[in-house]
């Protein structure tokens, strides 16, 4: 199945789209391939600013998701446009500021229940951001990782059951 013909479609939006959205995007792809659901759901992320069009994941968040055997080298850069309420089913917002701009674009104010805070699925929520680790050390995006990385896992299954796949284990 093409990823147009992809029934649920999924979208991980922060500022950059070089950072946390990037790795919640691979995380949460791998889930999904790992369960055999490839063909059923589709998964992207972007940026709300332009600021990184173009540009491949930020080294560092390439390099803590290496070490968990996830590899997201392959993504490029983008900003979340208008289009994107209309085409995705599910909108996740790694922080609230991006949450903000992502509804800032619902001229219609029809879409929003599409958009959550991604963090709203960890079981370990804290503030229910995903802190930005762009100005930070290594030790803040590891800690990125394991936070994505739990979230992901939960709304796999969140979304999961909501569709009544026939997951795989
Ligand atoms: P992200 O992190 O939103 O997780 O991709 C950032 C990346 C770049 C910048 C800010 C945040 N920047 O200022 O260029």
């Amino acid at each position: 199945m093409s990823k147009e013909s992809s029934s649920i479609r999924v979208l991980f939006v922060c500022l950059g789209n070089i950072c946390r959205s990037p790795l919640a995007d691979g995380v949460f792809d791998s889930i999904v391939h790992e369960h055999g659901q490839s063909e059923k759901i589709f998964v992207d992320s972007a940026g709300t600013s332009g600021w990184h069009v173009g540009d491949p994941p930020d080294k560092r968040m390439r390099q803590a998701a290496a070490q968990h055997g996830v590899s997201i080298g392959h993504l490029e850069g983008r900003q979340f446009v208008k289009a994107d309420l209309e085409t995705f089913d599910y909108i996740f917002a790694m922080d609230k500021s991006n949450l903000d701009d992502i509804l800032a674009l619902d001229a219609t104010g029809t879409l929003g229940h599409k958009v959550r805070l991604f963090r709203e699925f960890d079981p370990e929520p804290g503030d229910y951001q995903v802190p930005d680790p762009y100005y930070g050390g290594p030790e803040g995006f590891e800690e990125v990782f394991q936070m994505v990385e739990r979230t992901a896992r939960m709304l796999f299954h969140r979304i999961a059951e909501e569709h009544q796949l026939s997951v795989k284990y």
